[in-house]
């Protein structure tokens, strides 16, 4: 098979290392790709993602048999579509399908009619509504943009000062900010359930967890994510259930009732509290750290489940996973989530490797034969062990092997998990 890979982060890198793996795959390319990806793909940089007319012409010049899509912003803008109607297979879902992350407004809407159990809110268009609600309703509360705000569009309010704060800051989004949704605090532990679907049938990966606050103990801003880690024991197998019957099967047929088909990948954010999952969000994508820890532990082949996805037969499919345990630790950029500085050079990632990890890139260029950082989030360190304490403390060793300047990183990756080693994992 001929397999084009769309996107550029740490997510992309290991869903090449473990498309690459796949005795299907023939001739491999990456729009535009990065260092790490250039090792199992041609990296494309002269094409934007933006493009779509541009990605549909070079996967007809070079016979792709599949496009992987790992971003949001392409399937909110209807490469998936533009795909389709050239007759070209993709992994990833169509626009409409897309709005699920695209439009928190509209993810709601659909929960609240079909009855999958989410944080409860309402939608306001303009500021003062927004905040004469606001005034009635108790504290902490979460006031949220409507669109894609690179997750930055959430705010919890502590107070009523800073509620209406909050909603004034929403202007500060764009567009995303024209409608404002104000939701229930929900209190509990957070886990991301990623499945693949082909529309008709659900199937879900191992769950995992992120860290999405950029220092220890779950301080200061929120980030992408700084590490995760894969299986997430807060979604043990009576939680998992329930994450099916409640949430994944019946928002696939709520959006098949809508005349909507989902493929792809869907991820669902949730909490989990008391052993019961509601829904935080859904986003259109794979996650990004979460692939980096989910995909190691896949055994089956990843390129013949996607096809599956995207030609409608998984239902055909057995997906085996592993029962080792993986945690990715993030190596960001010092003063990311904010303003931070590029172009350092980074050493040691090739005794990390030697040491045992794999080492995805997320935000880095090569510039003669030296890699620099180019991003917030600079790489993510995986490793795979028999358990995640083992798993905790390889990772950090491999991590002491690479350097750069600034460099930052959380060094609670995981623990969470370790209060669970007595129960059922
Ligand atoms: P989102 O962009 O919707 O994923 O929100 C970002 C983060 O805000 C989530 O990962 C949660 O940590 C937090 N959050 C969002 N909505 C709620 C809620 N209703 N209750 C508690 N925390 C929330
Ligand atoms: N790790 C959070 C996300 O991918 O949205």
């Amino acid at each position: 098979m001929n397999v084009l890979l769309i996107g550029s982060g740490g997510r992309e890198h290991a869903l090449a290392w473990k498309i690459s793996k796949s005795p299907l795959l023939k001739n491999f390319y990456a729009i535009p790709g990065n260092p790490g990806i250039s090792k199992f793909a041609e990296c494309i940089e002269n094409i934007s993602v933006e493009n779509n007319s541009e990605v549909v012409k070079f996967a007809q010049e070079k016979n792709i048999d599949l496009v992987v899509v790992g971003p949001e912003a392409p399937l909110v803008n209807g490469l998936v579509d533009d795909l389709e109607k050239a007759n070209i297979k993709s992994f990833g879902c169509n626009k409409k399908a897309a709005q699920l992350e695209g439009s928190k407004i509209f993810a709601k809407n659909l929960m609240k009619k079909y009855e999958i159990p989410t944080a409860a809110f309402e939608v306001f268009d303009n500021p003062d509504d927004a905040k004469k609600y606001i005034t009635s309703q108790n504290f902490p509360i979460v006031i949220k943009a409507d669109g894609l705000a690179a997750g930055k569009g959430v705010i919890i309010a502590e107070n009523l000062e800073d509620a209406l704060n909050a909603v004034d800051e929403m202007k500060n989004f764009g567009d995303a900010g024209n409608k404002i949704v104000v939701e229930e605090f929900m209190n509990g532990e957070e886990a991301s359930v990623l499945a693949f679907t082909d529309g008709k049938i659900i199937l879900p990966m191992i769950p995992a967890q992120d860290h999405k606050r950029v220092f220890d103990n779950d301080e200061g801003l929120n980030t992408g994510g700084m590490g995760a880690y894969a299986p997430a024991p807060v979604v043990n197998s009576e939680v998992m259930k329930k994450v099916e019957e409640k949430i994944l099967r019946p928002i696939i047929s709520a959006l098949n009732s809508e005349g909507i088909i989902y493929r792809g990948c869907l991820y669902a954010g949730l909490m989990i509290t008391n052993g019961e999952p509601k829904v935080v969000e859904f986003n259109a994508r794979f996650g990004d750290p979460e692939t980096q820890v989910v995909l190691p532990l896949l055994e089956s082949d990843l390129l013949e489940i996607m096809l599956a996805c995207a030609e409608g037969n998984l239902s055909e499919k057995k997906i085996l996973w592993s029962n080792d345990s993986a945690v990715c630790v993030v190596l960001a950029s010092g003063g990311y989530p904010k303003s931070y500085k590029k172009n350092f050079e980074i050493i040691g990632i090739d005794e990390a490797e030697k040491f045992g990890a794999e080492v995805f890139h997320a935000g880095t260029k090569k510039s003669d034969e030296k890699i620099l950082t180019a991003g917030g989030r600079v790489l993510g360190v995986t490793v795979t062990e028999k358990n995640i304490p083992a798993a905790i403390e390889k990772v950090y060793k491999c991590v002491e092997k690479i350097h750069f300047d600034e460099m930052h990183f959380r060094k609670d990756i995981a623990t969470k998990a370790l209060k669970f080693t007595s129960e059922e994992k």
